[in-house]
């Protein structure tokens, strides 16, 4: 079933940076923040595109209708930003179609807290952990439902795989919104409700 998109990531050329997005679902970082992918750099959504889920952004509820917005998506950055290389394919990210430490970075808006078992969740951090490059992030967004997703059980779990916690960016401050500038994903949290966790895949011998 996610053969096309598996074929489809398997061109991507060689020697790119690549900044892999799992669970892109209706709002794709790329589409939303201020980083831009070229051909030395490149953005892959990944998304399983089977959930039925609510966007923050305008309230709509969204099926399997992930699989339409693709187009949309690809249609929009061919028109408007026709020099960057955005790609986004249908796949489940706990089998991701990448090699080991073959990713330069890797971003997870939601999907930890996403109505999803433990032991997927625990199989996608250690599917990103795989294909990391040493020294290169995780980054993981959470906003909403903090008390049921606290920061410390996320930071475990990414720890569990043998990533690094580096920092824990609360909703609130500056540099949360610094971070939401980046991804793009910004939907105004205050202090207590959203956080980022950034980890990083530890370097042999350091
Ligand atoms: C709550 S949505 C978040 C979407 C988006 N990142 C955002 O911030 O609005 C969670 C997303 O994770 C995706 N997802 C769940 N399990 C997945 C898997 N095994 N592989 C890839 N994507 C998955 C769902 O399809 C869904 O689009």
């Amino acid at each position: 079933m996610f053969e096309k998109g598996r074929n489809e990531a398997f061109e991507l050329y060689p020697g790119a940076e690549v900044y892999l997005e799992v669970g892109y679902g209706t709002d794709p970082s790329a589409l939303r923040g201020n980083r831009s992918f070229t051909e030395s750099k490149l953005y892959l959504g990944v998304d399983a595109a089977e959930g039925n889920y609510y966007s923050a952004v305008n309230g709509q509820e969204y099926g399997p209708a992930v699989r339409d917005a693709i187009r949309g998506f690809q249609d929009y950055v061919r028109a408007e930003r026709p020099q960057e290389d955005i790609r986004f394919v249908i796949g489940d990210a706990t089998c991701l179609p990448l090699a080991n430490e073959s990713v330069g970075e890797c971003y997870m808006a939601d999907v930890l807290n996403a109505p999803l078992l433990v032991d997927t969740k625990r199989t996608l951090i250690k599917e990103a952990e795989r294909v990391l490059k040493p020294g290169a992030k995780l980054i993981v967004k959470i906003s909403w439902d903090y008390f049921l997703f606290p920061p410390e059980e996320v930071e475990r779990k990414l720890r569990e795989t043998g990533l690094l916690v580096r920092n824990r960016i609360n909703g609130g401050g500056k540099e949360f919104q610094e971070m939401e500038a980046v991804f793009g994903t910004s939907t105004g949290l205050p202090a207590g409700v959203g956080y980022y966790v950034v980890a990083e895949k530890p370097v042999a011998g350091k």
